[in-house]
């Protein structure tokens, strides 16, 4: 029995029951995702910073704009005049899906992951317009993340394809997702899928770094499917987080999820955003150097390698050219730490670290962040090591053909200096 003897169907449609996660800030490319939908998978492209993706991606320059427009800003504890131009917004994020809709050729969908907690000093104003946005270029689908805002819906119940385009959740227990589920009812929209994501995943998390471990991602789903059984739902249920091999995947089939949810695995194909040198550093992870901790300013604690260089920053706050994490009176806990962290600084001390958060939008749009799975430190035994030491980075194919056809936890990792 392997992952290919089943199939998520999702709005007549039937597809290979894997989906890629999201992973921002552009470690989800458009790349990875389009060979998942290439596969006849699912793939997630990640809107997470999207003006400063679009940037790097056709050499746009709305960061620097912005950066300009606030000049005035950068020695100011006081950010809440510093506003994202919806129009500017709604155009990186048409630009950004549109050029990967326009490349897919499978039978698979391309989703796109918003995280409401990115909040871009003006919350419901810049999540409506990136979801609006998204849906106006051809997005298949729209996975609501981080934050699960109750008003999410109504914020698109007026888009023409408010009804056609797919919508999931992502939540990580039966309370949320039976709150979320009663505005939805309201609306006469229920999300189309739902991802349960455990406490293993990577990127934000919905447990404490104290209590991850009293709860798994078997018990989580098996309440899930319980609950809509209950319920009388038919929503097909996604399970994320730590789901390392193919027969992993096949347990959670086996108990009535309909496809699994997957990321770790792929930060290190080729196709994945990371730089090459910290894909290296993913690969040869240990378990001790993984942690949950609170860095993040968004509140949410967050696994990371313990050696994320965003954990030694002392840089002045970043928000005029990027600020998405701004709330809407136009704070952040970094900027709160930064000033604390630099009147309390002892001169004499050479090297200045910010205490308390870091600076995610500046760690994340330079990789600076290691995110990850609690998973990460298997990493090695899905690639083959070179005569150098380093090791030979596998293609999203190989890792995803590896989920489909693997059985007994086996891992077929391409044989060295063969690539595919
Ligand atoms: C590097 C990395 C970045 C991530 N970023 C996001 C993100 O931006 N938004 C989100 O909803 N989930 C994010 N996640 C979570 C994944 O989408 C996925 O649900 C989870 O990691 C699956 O578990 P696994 O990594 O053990 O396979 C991230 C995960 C990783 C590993």
């Amino acid at each position: 029995m392997n992952v290919n003897n089943f199939r998520l169907k999702l709005g007549g449609k039937e597809f290979v029951p894997i989906v890629i996660g999201g992973m921002g800030v552009n470690i989800s490319t458009s790349e990875l995702a389009l060979s998942a939908e290439r596969l006849g998978g699912i793939g997630h492209i990640s809107d997470a910073e999207v003006m400063f993706v679009c940037d790097q991606m056709f050499g746009t320059s709305y960061v620097s704009e912005k950066r300009q427009r606030y000049a005035s800003f950068v020695n100011n504890r006081d950010k809440s005049a510093l506003q994202f131009d919806l129009e500017q917004l709604a155009e990186a994020q048409k630009r950004y899906v549109s050029h990967t809709m326009s490349q897919k050729t499978g039978n698979g969908a391309i989703f796109m992951n918003c995280m409401e907690k990115l909040t871009m000093n003006n919350s419901a104003a810049t999540l409506k317009v990136r979801m609006e946005a998204a849906m106006d270029a051809g997005i298949d689908g729209i996975t609501l993340a981080a934050g699960l805002n109750l008003r999410s819906l109504d914020l698109i119940c007026e888009h023409e394809r408010f009804r056609d385009v797919k919508l999931g959740i992502i939540i990580s227990s039966v309370r949320a997702l039976s709150i979320f589920l009663k505005r939805a009812v309201r609306l006469q929209r229920l999300p189309d899928y739902i991802v349960v994501e455990g406490p293993l995943a990577g990127g934000h998390l919905g447990f404490s770094p104290d209590d991850w471990q009293s709860y798994t991602l078997q018990a989580i789903v098996t309440e899930t499917l319980a609950f809509l059984k209950k319920e009388n739902l038919d929503i097909p249920v996604i399970p994320a987080g730590g789901i390392f091999t193919g027969t992993d995947a096949v347990e959670f089939l086996q108990m009535g999820a309909s496809a699994v949810q997957v990321a770790t695995r792929f930060t290190i194909a080729r196709e994945s955003g990371l730089p090459d040198e910290v894909k290296q550093h993913y690969l040869n992870a240990r378990q001790e150097d993984v942690e949950v901790n609170l860095s993040s300013p968004t509140g949410y604690p967050m696994r990371m390698l313990k050696q994320s260089p965003t954990l030694q920053y002392g840089m002045k706050p970043n928000c005029e050219g990027l600020g998405y994490l701004l709330d809407n009176s136009g704070k952040c806990s970094y900027i709160e730490d930064y000033y604390q962290s630099l009147e309390s600084r002892n001169p004499a001390e050479s090297r200045f670290v910010v205490k308390g958060h870091t600076c995610l939008c500046t760690g994340m749009a330079r990789y600076d962040c290691w995110t990850c799975g609690h998973t990460v430190s298997r990493l090695k035994e899905t690639a083959s090591r070179l005569p150098d030491g380093s090791w030979q980075l596998p293609s999203a194919e190989d890792i995803f053909m590896d989920y489909l056809l693997s059985e007994n936890h086996s891992i077929r990792k391409p044989e060295a200096g063969k690539q595919r």
